[in-house]
């Protein structure tokens, strides 16, 4: 008899324990988790206890221990589809991590229009779109974090990969309005501004087909400079840890910037502009 009380409280706390971690649990999309930072971020949100929904473009193709959802930022039908498949499977959202993004190198008068503007298309009008789409969700529910994955490249201006900095630039601009916009709402708004970490993106991203010769000593030097670094940095666990620490801090900075340099050079530039110019050129050994 007492066996059999011992065994039904037991049983009873462990299904309260269950219920209770299950009504705790924050729930978190995670846009482009099929490799790099994305994955490695909803892959630490998953071991600590959150309900990961993350995504990519061919989910088929990757085997994650959390839910892959399919989505192409660049094509509105997908981001429609992906939401509505988001809202069958969960009610409530109380993270967005805006990371899903490509890079494009090469000079900016050698780049075609077109080619930016698809840049474009994934890095920010990709991460307007599904933010605009979470934000009805965070509003009305009176709470919510959105953490973008910037650059360190949003913060300075960096030759050979103008557009890929200007994307990022305009993140920051856009999510700093969109913090003051919704502070009302209980929405917390960050922008993580790495600099390099090892992951697939200067293989995936883009070059320019066509060259203008008159650049072709600066571009070899920053694309030796961005693949080297790239490769031989460290592997982006120090980014997902950070995602970590903003969702459990109560109220967040707008900004966490991470990396080698991610600091140093930013703040060179804004207390000493000429130096940083000097300084930075250097680096790249113009
Ligand atoms: N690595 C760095 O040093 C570094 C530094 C600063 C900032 N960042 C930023 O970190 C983010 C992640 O980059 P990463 O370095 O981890 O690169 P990555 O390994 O190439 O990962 C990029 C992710 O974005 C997804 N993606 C690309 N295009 C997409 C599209 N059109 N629609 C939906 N998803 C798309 C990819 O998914 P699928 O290909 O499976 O669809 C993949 O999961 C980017 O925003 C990047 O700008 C990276």
């Amino acid at each position: 008899m007492l066996k059999i009380g011992t065994f039904t409280t037991l049983t009873t706390l462990t299904t309260l324990t269950t219920l209770t971690t299950q009504m705790n649990q924050q729930t978190v999309l995670v846009t482009g988790a099929t490799s790099g930072i994305g994955l490695m971020i909803a892959n630490k949100l998953h071991e600590n206890g959150f309900k990961v929904f993350g995504t990519g473009r061919y989910p088929e193709k990757h085997n994650v221990p959390f839910e892959l959802l399919p989505l192409d930022v660049t094509s509105d039908e997908s981001i429609k589809k992906c939401i509505e498949l988001l809202l069958t499977k969960t009610q409530a959202l109380d993270v967005l991590i805006n990371n899903a993004g490509s890079s494009l190198g090469g000079a900016i008068e050698e780049t075609p229009v077109e080619q930016a503007q698809k840049l474009f298309e994934t890095n920010f009008w990709g991460v307007v779109k599904i933010t605009k789409a979470i934000l009805p969700l965070m509003r009305e529910r009176g709470s919510g974090k959105i953490i973008t994955i910037g650059s360190y490249y949003g913060l300075i201006g960096a030759p050979m990969v103008g557009y890929y900095s200007a994307s990022k630039h305009a993140l920051e601009g856009l999510f700093k309005s969109l913090r003051l916009e919704v502070k009302q709402f209980n929405i917390q708004v960050s922008v993580i501004e790495p600099s390099f970490y090892k992951t697939n993106i200067a293989a995936s991203g883009e070059r320019v087909a066509v060259t203008i010769p008159g650049y072709d000593r600066i571009r070899k030097r920053v694309m030796d400079f961005v693949r080297q670094a790239i490769t031989t940095a460290q592997t982006p666990e120090p980014v997902a840890g950070l995602v970590l620490k903003i969702i459990n801090t109560k109220e967040p900075k707008f900004s966490y910037r991470i990396g080698r340099n991610a600091w140093f050079l930013p703040a060179l530039q804004f207390l000493w502009p000429k130096r940083f110019e000097s300084v930075y050129l250097k680096m790249l050994k113009f």
